[in-house]
């Protein structure tokens, strides 16, 4: 694993778009995988920024979403598809046709999993997956539990990620109960992995990352055996890294 501490989250956002950038310009077909929350943000507004200036082409590019709320079609503005549109289709040159997120409208998960993994398996695979974490090591929507879910599959959200992300909703009531999401396999499977984390809220799930047992309780640490990790966060997320070092 490479990890970079950096001062901000401006820093984090510049440092990963950066890195996404040049694997744009090294692979121009590339296969993004792509995470929603409020991690990446700052790293769209910079691909945008890069883009509008010339620097990087999305013409090319496919893109594959991590998960998506079962239940909430593409119009519900907390969707994870809205929240890709918003926040980076809609102002690059991407063709829409070539953004894939888990299609929550499915109502049979079994269709909607298999789906998302056949368009994994036939983009060629992932070149580059960029990936936030939660508080309690999750990735994507793989939450703790006793197994690593393999491929794509519906999860039960627990309290505490509806909790968490219920200030994108009016009440904890409208966050739904169940996602689609891909597997650890499945982030696995991606040739490189970017992970982001800021703020103090993830210094525990970080360090538990970096040097914890490998261990479903903490989705996150099976990073450890992926050849190609670079983590980019800042000075608060890696407050427990420095201390223990
Ligand atoms: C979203 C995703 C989640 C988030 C995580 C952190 O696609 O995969 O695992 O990365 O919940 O969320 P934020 O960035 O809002 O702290």
């Amino acid at each position: 694993m490479k990890i970079y501490e950096v001062k901000t989250y401006d820093e984090m956002s510049r440092k990963a778009a950066n890195i996404i950038a040049a694997q744009m310009v090294l692979k121009p077909n590339s296969v993004l995988g792509l995470a929603t929350g409020s991690t990446p943000v700052g790293t769209y507004q910079n691909l945008i920024e890069a883009n509008k200036k010339g620097d990087i082409d999305f013409s090319e590019i496919t893109t594959i979403n991590l998960d998506e709320y079962q239940g909430l079609d593409g119009d519900h503005d907390q969707s994870y598809r809205y929240f890709m549109n918003d926040n980076l289709f809609n102002h690059v040159n991407i063709r829409k046709e070539c953004t894939y997120v888990p299609d929550g409208t499915i109502g049979d998960a079994d269709e909607a999993c298999k789906a998302h993994e056949e368009i994994i398996r036939t983009s060629g695979g992932i070149d580059l997956q960029l990936l936030g974490i939660g508080g309690n090591g999750h990735i994507a929507f793989n939450e703790p539990c006793d197994h690593f879910p393999a491929k794509t599959h519906v999860v039960t959200l627990t309290e505490e990620t509806r909790e968490a992300n219920s200030r994108f909703f009016a009440s904890i009531d409208d966050v739904p109960t169940h996602a689609y999401t891909m597997g650890i396999g499945s982030i696995m499977s991606a040739k490189k992995i970017l992970l982001l984390a800021n703020g103090a809220a993830k210094a525990q799930a970080l360090y538990d990352t970096v040097y914890g047992p490998i261990t479903p309780q903490v989705p996150a640490s099976v990073l450890q055996l992926h050849p190609d990790v670079t983590i980019i966060a800042d000075e608060a997320a890696m407050a427990l890294i420095r201390k223990n070092r």
